[in-house]
């Protein structure tokens, strides 16, 4: 069995997503909900949409390095993506700044 081919796709400018805000980007057939956490600590990807009922996870709350769903107030880490306060997990992607844009691998 192979490993599941990854490809690196550029989504724009980096400056297009400001500190404590999140945006949303579809790539390869997926919604992709990019965040940049005040921690400083960097760009995070994960699944734009909400495994408990759709919510846009895009447009989050940010609270230092967890976002919590605006339908329902669930929260996952933006570290790996696991919910804190319930069963539900979403997807993490690896995600950089390379050249002034954002590249995530999927
Ligand atoms: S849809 Fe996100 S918490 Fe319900």
């Amino acid at each position: 069995m192979s490993a599941p081919e990854v490809s690196s796709h550029r989504l724009g400018p980096a400056h297009a997503i400001p500190v404590g805000e999140g945006r949303a980007f579809a790539v390869d057939g997926r919604q992709i909900a990019v965040f940049r956490p005040r921690a400083g600590s960097g760009i995070r990807a994960l699944d734009a949409v909400c495994p408990h009922a759709g919510g846009p996870l895009a447009d989050a709350q940010i609270d230092h390095m967890k976002i919590v769903c605006p339908l329902h107030g669930y929260a996952f880490s933006l570290s790996d993506g696991a919910c804190l306060n319930g069963d539900l997990a979403v997807r993490t992607y690896p995600v950089r700044e390379e050249d002034g844009e954002i590249v995530v691998d999927v």
